[in-house]
């Protein structure tokens, strides 16, 4: 069985993506959270417009959701340049690379998501573009061939990655700046929440503002799309405003619990404690059980639940804790009674 993720997919689909870019700030001002990331971006921009030079290059890494696409249209829209936007996966050849960059104006902002996804042989030609603003391209195959040197304008490279670890030493030293992008509070996820209901022109109570906060998962994505789904629900069966009563009725039909939890997390946690006793079991074996991308439950499922504590990453694998088998009203086996599995656990040894 493979549980679609309504409500927090990793993808965003080209509607979503509308919608989302007429809720998402384009100003440094504007943005909810990360107070420390935003106070030195703004350092950042303040010293590059005062110099009239481009911005270094930054890297953003954290789950997904969390604003790294935002922060990317921010950056280019504070300094007034223009917005390039590709992929890791999608820059399949050095050449669509070059193509790319031999595109770009000066001050030019080039966000290149998912970035530890770009082939190696694409990775090389981007170090001397980013260093020494410059490629060398191979025109023509053969005895033929000839290396052209080709200069690029002065431009930045804002990277944004989930798995930091996954790049190169080489690319990752390219950054100037690195930022890590953190889970939202609920008072900040709630404060975004009340903007977006105002720019949907969509009343909204204080009490159902608060659940949906409390159901996010700490991420702003999550919450807008809880909105979109809550907005459409009473528009649709309710009276068209968001009480506590009609945001929960539409959360549940949603399969969205108390604690935020969808059916794929829920999928993941019963499998640990179903399959596996509780574990701990590695991340491949409960992805081949459950029939999904190890991928999709390393960089999308884990992140949240390893951070509220329902599962615990050891040297042998992942495993539930007791708040997990609370949580989803399940006995914890004979004979393991004693153990501690909780969050707080002393012997919650951490894998690097
Ligand atoms: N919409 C999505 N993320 C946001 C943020 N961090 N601040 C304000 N509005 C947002």
């Amino acid at each position: 069985m493979v549980i679609e993720r309504r409500v927090s997919a990793k993808e965003i689909n080209p509607n979503e993506e509308q919608v989302f870019s007429s809720l998402r700030p384009s100003r440094l001002d504007e943005y909810i959270g990360q107070k420390d990331l935003v106070a030195k971006l703004r350092i950042t921009l303040e010293a590059a417009s005062a110099r009239e030079e481009p911005v270094g290059h930054i890297l953003f890494h954290g789950p997904p959701g969390l604003g790294k696409t935002t922060l990317s249209h921010i950056i280019s829209h504070e300094m007034g340049s223009r917005l390039v936007k590709t992929s890791g996966p999608s820059l399949s050849r050095p050449f669509d690379l070059v193509g790319i960059l031999t595109d770009l104006g000066p001050g030019d902002v080039l966000f290149i998501d998912e970035i530890h996804r770009m082939p190696r042989p694409v990775e090389e030609y981007l170090y001397p573009a980013m260093e020494d603003y410059e490629v060398d391209f191979i025109s023509q195959q053969g005895p033929m061939a000839r290396s052209i040197k080709i200069n690029l304008k002065r431009y930045t490279v804002v990277g944004a990655t989930t798995r930091p670890g996954a790049l190169s030493a080489p690319l990752r030293d390219r950054f100037e700046r690195v930022h890590h992008v953190d889970f939202y509070s609920e008072d900040e996820l709630q404060i975004i929440i009340d903007r977006s209901a105002a720019r949907l022109d969509v009343p909204i109570e204080a009490g159902a503002s608060v659940e949906l906060a409390r159901r996010s998962r700490g991420t702003p994505r999550t919450a807008n799309r809880l909105l979109l789904w809550v907005r459409d629900f009473s528009q649709a069966r309710r009276d068209g405003a968001i009480s506590l009563e009609t945001a929960r009725e539409a959360l549940a039909m949603e399969s969205v619990d108390e604690k935020g939890l969808d059916a794929l997390d829920r999928h993941y946690l019963r499998t640990i404690i179903e399959q596996y006793g509780g574990g701990p079991t590695g991340v491949e074996a409960i992805a081949a059980t459950m029939n999904e991308e190890s991928d999709t439950l390393v960089d999308v499922v884990e992140p949240y639940l390893l951070r509220t504590g329902f599962v615990q990453r050891t040297r042998g694998g992942r495993r539930a804790t007791l708040e997990s088998f609370r949580h989803l009203a399940l006995n914890v086996p004979e004979g393991r009674q004693g153990e501690l599995w909780s969050a707080s656990g002393k012997d919650a040894a951490e894998d690097s």
